[in-house]
């Protein structure tokens, strides 16, 4: 056996007559410029030596290549190109082989079509999940997957960005042989490469392979571009990957690729492509807190709920997904068999949605103990209280709990604005007691803020951010204030939108700018989804410590008023008639909006969408730069991701702090001391904005970790 080191990323030895070229850029063998230019150079190695008769190219690790460097994007490039790494291989005068392990993404599925023969194990996933990032397939994608799939085909399986399994690939025409032996991808990589050797089989190139029915395809091409934009309105990359795919119908391959490049690259310049990575690596960032160093979870193996509402039986359907037994406890048994319908109606639902069967109801429910006695909570691991949002009522609740509970167990409260310091001192074991603040459907939204006490301790959080992990969360730290990260910076932007509306904007332009921004709801749409009345009722709780001297607008409390809580009662700011989902403009909403700003001597201007924009992005990174200032949100990406996944931002600007770097903090300054000008109590800018601005610097560089 020779051996022969390219590059320490890519190593290459010849076994036989077959050359193999193996990678190994840990974790998941990115192809970073040594990888590129290991492949290369090992090609060429390869193809020069009489005694090599085909070449091999597997990876170590779980996945095969997980596509590009992401890190490298927006850098100057490093030659190789990827696409000359690819055109590279499959130029190669001896057949290639790959043998795909784990996950071949993006680029690495781009550097797998370029060899001329695709081998999976049965555990390999292929896809080309650049869309995801604002990106496109830029290294040959768009024009071997349509003549290797079909063009229709190839084009939604590049928009939708979701990778699929070996057997699903192999069906579509994307590898060529699946194994179902226990073979390494070397083994079986190295078999089928003898394989063809011994049958004297020729190159292959994907390049060669005619399109299919050019002219079916490009009429379903037109259709899939008219269904796009009107799907993702305001995306960039998903429109440019339809034109890439159309010029491998209409163009020959090399023309066909050159223009895929120029798009790829018209896309790494787009502002969308930044957030979206800044996005993919806040999300992962998040996990990593302080408390993370060092100290080790606590065993979690059982679950327990206190309140079947909405909230606590979202809990548990969330934590019976992910395996676990899950005791409900709630004060009597009319509320408790509320609590029992408002869990197994999920489980119909989902039956009848064709999602699940009956069977796994029935398997899921066997771990489901609902309970009115405290006393069986005695066993388990982790408590999440979700009850009335009343301190008193909390505190009770703690207090029984801290008699119940085992030691070491750990006490939750899915508060949304309360003080959890003041509900772990009603028991005697502050230090197991935490925040986990799920979002409504609990079973389906992402985010889980865990709130962080003075007095827990630090494996605590580490099991409130493994638990995340177990039910599929995507886990923020936050400190303890009124509303934590998201509903306390809510609470701002939302004032902004109120007053926007007493002087002139009415509930209907501030929804559509906010959605033509990229939210999928404006806030009054929101309101009405959720239930006016819990507003309400959280308003009337702080019209006792309200700030006197500030501005406060009615216009909600009228509408609760008249007992129009939003889609539940057919009425909130929009009316929904017979039970409609949508809602529509409110003449009567108007008139009353009207009444409001009479009654204060307000004469209505007009805002443009872009001013309203303005005013409620400056209100949400106001209060975030305050909320970081106090420590309440660990880094700006912390907000970042508590908007992207509790408050439907839209992911293509990264989040609001992402969004302020963007912009400029310089501008957004500008514009908060302008509105300062009107009512200087809101609008006081946030001390580290002016701090930053003032330093030249931006949000993103408070991304790193405190030490
Ligand atoms: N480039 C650089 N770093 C990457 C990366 C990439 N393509 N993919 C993952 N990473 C990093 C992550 O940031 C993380 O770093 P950290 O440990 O410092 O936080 C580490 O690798 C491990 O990643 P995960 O935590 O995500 O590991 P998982 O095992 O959960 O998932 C994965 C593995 C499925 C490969 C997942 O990481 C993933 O989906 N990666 C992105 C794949 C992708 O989008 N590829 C397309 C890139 S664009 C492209 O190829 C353009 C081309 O067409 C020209
Ligand atoms: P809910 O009113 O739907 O449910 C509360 C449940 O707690 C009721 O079923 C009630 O019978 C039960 N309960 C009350 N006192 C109890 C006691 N002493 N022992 C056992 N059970 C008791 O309320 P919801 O909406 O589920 O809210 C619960 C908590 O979750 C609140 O703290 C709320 O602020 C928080 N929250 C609510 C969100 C929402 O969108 N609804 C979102 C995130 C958090």
């Amino acid at each position: 056996m020779e051996h022969d080191n390219a590059s320490p990323a890519v190593t290459s030895h010849r076994h036989g007559r077959v050359w193999v070229i193996t990678v190994n850029n840990p974790p998941v063998n990115a192809l970073s410029a040594a990888v590129r230019l290991g492949l290369f150079a090992a090609i060429e190695q390869g193809e020069a030596q009489p005694e090599v008769g085909a070449v091999l190219i597997v990876s170590e690790g779980k996945t095969f290549i997980a596509g590009a460097d992401i890190r490298e994007f927006g850098k100057p490039p490093v030659p190789p190109s990827l696409p000359d790494v690819c055109n590279r291989i499959e130029a190669c005068s001896k057949p290639v082989v790959v043998a795909l392990q784990g996950a071949a993404l993006g680029g690495g599925l781009e550097v797998a079509l370029g060899a001329h023969y695709r081998l999976a194990l049965p555990g390999a996933k292929v896809g080309s999940p650049e869309v995801d990032l604002g990106l496109m397939p830029g290294a040959g994608g768009t024009q071997r997957a349509p003549r290797l799939m079909g063009v229709k085909a190839a084009a939604e399986f590049i928009l939708s960005g979701k990778p699929v399994g070996a057997h699903a690939a192999l069906e579509a025409g994307l590898v060529d042989h699946v194994t179902d032996s226990s073979l390494t991808a070397l083994d079986a990589g190295l078999a089928y490469a003898n394989e063809l050797l011994a049958q004297g089989t020729p190159v292959r190139r994907v390049r060669d392979i005619a399109i299919t029915n050019p002219e079916i395809a490009l009429s379903e091409l037109s259709v899939l571009a008219q269904d796009t934009a009107k799907k993702s309105p305001g995306l960039y990359s998903p429109l440019k990957i339809l034109e890439a795919v159309r010029a491998s119908v209409e163009l020959p391959f090399d023309e066909g690729l050159s223009l895929e490049r120029r798009l790829f690259m018209g896309c790494i310049d787009s502002p969308q492509r930044a957030g979206l990575i800044h996005a993919f690596f806040a999300e992962r960032e998040v996990s990593k807190v302080p408390e993370a160093r060092g100290a080790a979870p606590r065993t979690v193996a059982s679950l327990a709920v206190i309140g079947g509402g909405t909230m606590g039986a979202g809990i548990a359907v969330a934590a019976l997904d992910a395996g676990l037994p899950v005791t409900m406890v709630e004060r009597d048994a009319d509320s408790l068999a509320r609590g029992i319908v408002n869990v197994t109606k999920v489980y119909d639902g989902l039956i009848t949605k064709g999602r699940i069967t009956e069977a796994h109801k029935a398997a899921t429910l066997a771990r489901f103990r609902p309970s009115t006695n405290f006393a069986d909570l005695a066993a388990a691991d982790l408590v999440i209280e979700a009850v009335f949002e009343d301190l008193e009522v909390k505190k009770a609740v703690f207090h029984q709990l801290d008699a119940v509970c085992k030691p070491g167990a750990v006490l939750a409260t899915n508060t949304s604005y309360l003080d959890i310091d003041a509900i772990a001192a009603a028991t005697r074991r502050p230090q197991d007691v935490i925040g986990l603040h799920f979002f409504s459907p609990a079973n389906i939204m992402k985010l889980l803020e865990i709130v962080v006490p003075s007095r827990v301790s630090p494996d605590v959080v580490v099991t409130a951010f493994e638990l995340a992990k177990r039910m599929k969360k995507v886990p923020v730290r936050a400190g303890v204030c009124d509303g934590f990260i998201g509903n306390r910076i809510l609470a701002s932007y939302k004032q902004a939108a109120d007053y926007m509306m007493e002087d002139g904007a009415s509930p209907y332009e501030i929804d559509a700018a906010v959605r033509a921004f990229g939210y999928p709801m404006g806030p009054c749409q929101v309101t009405d989804l959720a239930g006016g009345d819990i507003g309400w009722a959280t308003r009337k709780r702080r019209a006792a410590t309200r700030d006197p001297r500030a501005r406060y607008v009615e216009i909600a409390d009228r509408i609760c008023e008249r007992g129009w809580f939003g889609q539940k009662t057919g009425r909130g700011f929009y009316l929904y008639p017979q039970g409609a989902r949508t809602g529509q403009p409110d003449p009567e909403v108007l008139a009353m909006v009207d009444a409001e700003r009479a009654k204060k001597g307000i004469t209505p201007r007009s805002f443009t969408p872009e001013e309203i924009m303005r005013r409620y992005m400056a209100a949400m990174v106001n209060e975030g730069a305050k909320a970081l200032a106090d420590g309440i949100a660990l880094r700006p990406l912390d907000i970042d991701v508590t908007f992207l996944y509790g408050y439907g931002f839209p992911r293509f600007r990264g989040g609001p702090m992402k969004y302020a770097d963007t912009v400029g903090l310089a501008n957004i300054l500008a514009d908060i001391r302008a509105f300062a000008q009107e009512d200087p109590l809101f609008w006081q800018p946030a001390p580290l904005l002016e701090k930053l601005v003032a330093e030249g610097q931006d949000f993103a560089s408070l991304n790193q970790l405190p030490s």
